[in-house]
């Protein structure tokens, strides 16, 4: 698909058909995620991820009802990344590092839509929940959980800021 036909068409979709995401796929996914643009190459962005029946139920129970009604029936990718290794300085570390997965997240759900997947960014989670289940170090920061399946449904219309809403060019 052509870049921004691939842009165009995703969406955060919110109703999910009762589907299987294959393994091959989630690791085509990760190429792609890996091939994202880091902090001195440190690419500390981790990713665990539920497709059997046990971690889904886990999973969607970490989530608030609003996103688990939003989700039902998907997969999830739980993204986080590792602290201290990237940024100038401690102070500036955490941020870059949540840049970082940012940039790996777009790659994420970008590719997914080109394999036919449709994806849910989710900030609001139980991450100690997350934490136990999947064993995740303290050293990492939980950041999103990710749905991703096919859709049962297609999105609202999106508002979109007005380019000179966001842009100086000087
Ligand atoms: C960091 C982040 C957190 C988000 N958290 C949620 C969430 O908890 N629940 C939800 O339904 N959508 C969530 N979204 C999806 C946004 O609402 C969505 O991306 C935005 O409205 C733009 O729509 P689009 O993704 O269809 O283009 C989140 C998106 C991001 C990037």
């Amino acid at each position: 698909m052509e870049f921004k036909e691939l842009v165009n068409k995703r969406r955060s979709i919110r109703a999910y058909l009762d589907e299987k995401v294959n393994k091959e796929d989630i690791e085509k996914i990760m190429e792609c995620v890996m091939q994202a643009p880091s902090w001195k190459n440190s690419q500390t962005g981790r990713y665990y991820v539920a497709l059997s029946d046990e971690a889904k139920k886990e999973v969607l129970e970490s989530l608030p009802e609003f996103n688990q009604n939003n989700s039902r029936n998907a997969s999830y990718i739980i993204a986080t990344y590792k602290t201290g290794l990237s940024g100038a300085n401690s102070s500036e570390a955490d941020l870059w590092g949540a840049y970082d997965l940012g940039l790996q997240n777009a790659y994420l759900v970008l590719e997914a839509c080109e394999l036919n997947y449709d994806t849910l960014i989710m900030g609001l989670r139980d991450t100690k929940k997350l934490r136990e289940y999947f064993n995740i170090p303290e050293d990492e920061v939980i950041l999103p959980v990710i749905a991703i399946g096919k859709r049962a449904k297609n999105h609202t219309v999106r508002n979109s800021k007005k380019i000179e809403e966001v842009l100086v060019i000087k």
